[in-house]
Formats: C-alpha cells, structure tokens, sequence
C-alpha cells in the first residue's frame, strides 16, 4: 500500500515540480481503480449530478447526494487525498458553510472544495478555523452556469484577468491549499500559477497549471453524450459495455 497522501503531500508537489494528477470518483470502486492507479487526489465532485444522476446541470445535487457518494468513495481507504464537493447552496451563509463543511468530512472527506473567490472569503476563513482543509474553485463556475448563461471561458478581459488574480491570492492567503482552475485561459492560468505559493488544478485551463483534474467518466468516455472539448478520452468505455452487453445477448440466443 503507497503512503498516505495528505493536503502536506500536494502542497509539496508544487514545491518540487512534480504534477498533480486529480480525477472525480464517486463509489467505492472508482476509488479504488484509481488509487490502484496512482492517482494522488480525488474529488467527489458535483459533477456527479451530471453525469451519474442525470441532473442538466450541478444545481440540483443536494448535501444529502455528495454524502452518499463520499460515504461510497470514502470506503475504498484510498491512499490518495480525498475531498468533496459542497454542494450549490450549501454555504451562503458561514454558518451554512461549516455546518456542510463538518458533514462532508463526517461522510469520509479530507477535505472540502466550494466555488467562488473574494465574495466567499468569510466562509474559506470559517471553514479552515474549523480546521478542514479546503480547496478553492475559480474561473467558470459550474454552480453559477444559470446565471451566466453557458460555460465560458474566463480571464479574456483585463478586468476578469485581475479579478481572478486577485481572488486566487486572497484564497491561498486564508489558507485554501490548493485551487481548481476551471475553463481559464492558459496565460492567465500560468500567472496565476506562478503567482501563488499553493498548487493549482487546471480544467479545461492548459498545461501550466500545477495539476489537472478531469471528471473520470469524461476521460474513460463512460459519457458518451456529452465530452468536453479540451478532453481527449483514453478509453471508450460506453462502446465497450454496449458491446459486452450485444455479445452476451446473442450467446444466449436473446
Ligand atoms: O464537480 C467536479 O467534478 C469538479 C471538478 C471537475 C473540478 O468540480
């Protein structure tokens, strides 16, 4: 069994240049594949909602959905560092935020990632007073695809590259240990992540970041109706199981 991997162990990742390889898991198998794979940190992330629960977008999946999934994820006893999502609405207010915060970690979290910067600062503060390590999420929120209509690309304007500068520093300085950089563009993503002392997890955000975070199911093509466009699957999975499931059928004669 590989040692395990703590918020220490990602920090220093950056501090040596190593990258950070980081994928989405929600059961117990998941889990275990991937921490049999190597994989340093996992995410019960909300993207659950999509592409296991059949939700159009992540503001439907309840507090009640990431701690089933984290409970499942949680038994593998992975090596690898794992987190989950707090949920669209779960921590509006601070008292919201770590009462969620505490029943992630219950579920079998080691820490805890929520979506936004400056304006969620009380709540980061809260949560890691409480002592649970917590991973920030900036760029194109998932939580926020309503309101902005679609999922676009941040950092293009020089308004929107300042802000997100601004709130990666002010995140790392409340002491968030790492960021999620989703759909931001590559330049900006590398100042961010030349400009902070914690790692960054890119999505969608190029190559420079300190890490990359894919959804599984997106890099196994485990959903095939939907692939984002900066992934390139590694296996296709759904062909595989159609497949499985044509050739059992026609040895029974069905
Ligand atoms: O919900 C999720 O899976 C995520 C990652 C892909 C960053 O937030």
């Amino acid at each position: 069994m590989n040692p395990k991997i703590t918020v220490e162990t990602i920090r220093s990742m950056k501090s040596r240049g190593e990258k950070i390889a980081a994928l989405t898991a929600y059961d117990f198998p998941m889990a275990k594949l991937l921490d049999e794979a190597g994989v340093p940190l996992m995410l019960v992330g909300d993207s659950v909602g999509m592409v296991v629960l059949g939700y159009p977008d992540t503001t439907h999946v309840t507090m009640a959905e990431i701690e089933y999934h984290t409970r499942a994820a949680s038994r593998a006893k992975p090596s690898a560092l794992l987190g989950a999502d707090l949920p669209f609405k779960s921590y509006e207010t601070i008292s919201d935020a770590v009462a969620n915060a505490k029943r992630l970690i219950a579920a079998g979290a080691e820490f805890v990632k929520a979506e936004g910067g400056r304006e969620i600062l009380p709540q980061v503060k809260a949560i890691a007073a409480a002592g649970i390590p917590f991973m920030g999420h900036l760029g194109m929120l998932p939580q926020h695809v309503l309101e902005e209509g679609g999922y676009k690309i941040k950092g293009k304007q020089e308004a929107e590259h300042q802000r997100l500068l601004e709130d990666a520093r002010a995140l790392a300085d409340v002491g968030a240990f790492a960021i999620v950089l989703e759909l931001v563009t590559p330049p900006v993503a590398k100042e961010i992540s030349q400009g902070i002392s914690i790692p960054t997890i890119g999505i969608g955000s190029g190559l420079d970041c300190d890490g990359q975070i894919l959804v599984t199911h997106d890099l196994i093509g485990a959903f095939p109706w939907f692939t984002p466009r900066f992934v390139k699957p590694r296996v296709n999975c759904a062909a595989e199981i159609k497949s499985a499931v044509t050739s059992w059928k026609n040895e029974m004669g069905a």
